[in-house]
């Protein structure tokens, strides 16, 4: 079957409005922050892909390693007829979900929800040519805002993949967990992966690759200021920081002035001393007990936890009570 036409839950216009309000309030902050969906244009959502080809990016293999022992087992549990995905640029770990539901029989729809257009919609026409008799139905929209729009009835099988719950700031990851619970009946079920606590000489590399691919994408979201809101940000002007923070237990991307910056932005001008941070992105990583405790907040009970052989990265099956 071809991919059904993108449902649009985001407009262009929405997604603009939004971008002028986060980078109004961001901007004006001290200090300077800007939330992390913006890095996902086209460019961006390429540049996310190259990054989880890098040498230091140990999330993405170790996920697929867990998805490849397990994809079977997720299959049988859950039994679901519908499969929806949050954040699923590419969707290329999810074959591996897709092929063990093909050969089990009984799944019907495929949903992956993305804000990147063009992400979702190279990813919707591959799936469904690869897929005969799947229905593909793609949404653009907000997985903070939207939930509400997920298909309703059958089983339902949620994944949340590559971490990105961890991009979510702690009352956010609560509210999104809490949004997510609402949208389900009991019986559904998520599947989510997170990246775990580690040394951090292992993470802090694939948040700062040598090739400098991480640095690119970070700058990426100031081209996208650039475009969408005619600010004239000189990317080159900003370094990458990648920075470990031991409370938190999360990494924080920061972008970093290099030199005095003055920028225009819709109607605001904006200041950057020599060495003043902008901050992009955090990556939260996790503590098997703290997944359970928060899914089990939200009214999910984890049923399963698996890692990979080396014990980086984690993925958990939870039903909704
Ligand atoms: N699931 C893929 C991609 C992870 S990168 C993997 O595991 O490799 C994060 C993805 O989430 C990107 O495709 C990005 O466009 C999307 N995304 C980020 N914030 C989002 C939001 N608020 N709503 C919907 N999608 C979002
Ligand atoms: N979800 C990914 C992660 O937290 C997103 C990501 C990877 C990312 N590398 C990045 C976000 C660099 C910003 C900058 O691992």
């Amino acid at each position: 079957m071809d991919a059904e036409p993108l449902e649009i839950c985001l407009e262009d216009h929405d997604l603009g409005h939004g971008l002028r309000e986060d980078a109004r309030a961001g901007l004006a902050a001290t200090p300077k922050w800007l939330p992390p969906k913006w890095f996902y244009d086209a460019r961006g959502s390429e540049l996310f892909e190259e990054i989880t080809r890098l040498p230091e990016y140990y999330p993405t293999r170790a996920e697929r390693a867990v998805l490849a022992e397990r994809a079977g087992q997720i299959a049988e549990l859950t039994g679901a007829k519908t499969l929806i995905e949050l954040g699923s640029g590419s969707s290329e770990k999810t074959r591996l979900l897709l092929d063990a539901f093909t050969r089990r029989r009984g799944l019907g729809t495929f949903v992956p929800l993305d804000v990147s257009v063009s992400a979702l919609r190279d990813s919707t026409e591959r799936i469904a040519a690869d897929y005969p008799g799947l229905r593909v139905r793609g949404i653009v929209g907000d997985f903070t805002r939207h939930l509400d729009r997920l298909p309703a009835g059958g089983r339902r099988l949620v994944v949340f993949l590559g971490g990105t719950i961890g991009n979510l700031l702690p009352a956010e990851r609560a509210g999104f967990l809490a949004a997510m619970r609402a949208a389900l009946e009991p019986g559904d079920w998520l599947l989510v992966g997170t990246d775990l606590v580690k040394d951090p000489a292992v993470i802090v590399p694939a948040y700062d690759d040598a090739a400098g691919v991480t640095a690119e994408f970070n700058r990426n979201v100031l081209r996208v200021l650039n475009r969408e809101l005619g600010a004239d940000f000189d990317p080159a002007a900003f370094s990458h920081v990648a920075l470990w923070d031991p409370e938190q237990e999360w990494i924080e991307m920061r972008l970093r002035a290099e030199r005095p910056v003055r920028v225009r932005v819709l109607d605001l001008d904006v200041e950057f001393a020599v060495g003043e941070e902008l901050r992009t992105e955090v990556s939260a990583k996790f503590r098997p007990e703290r997944i359970a405790a928060e899914l089990g907040a939200a009214g999910f009970a984890a049923e399963q936890f698996w890692t990979d052989a080396a014990g980086l990265f984690g993925v958990t099956l939870a039903r909704a009570d």
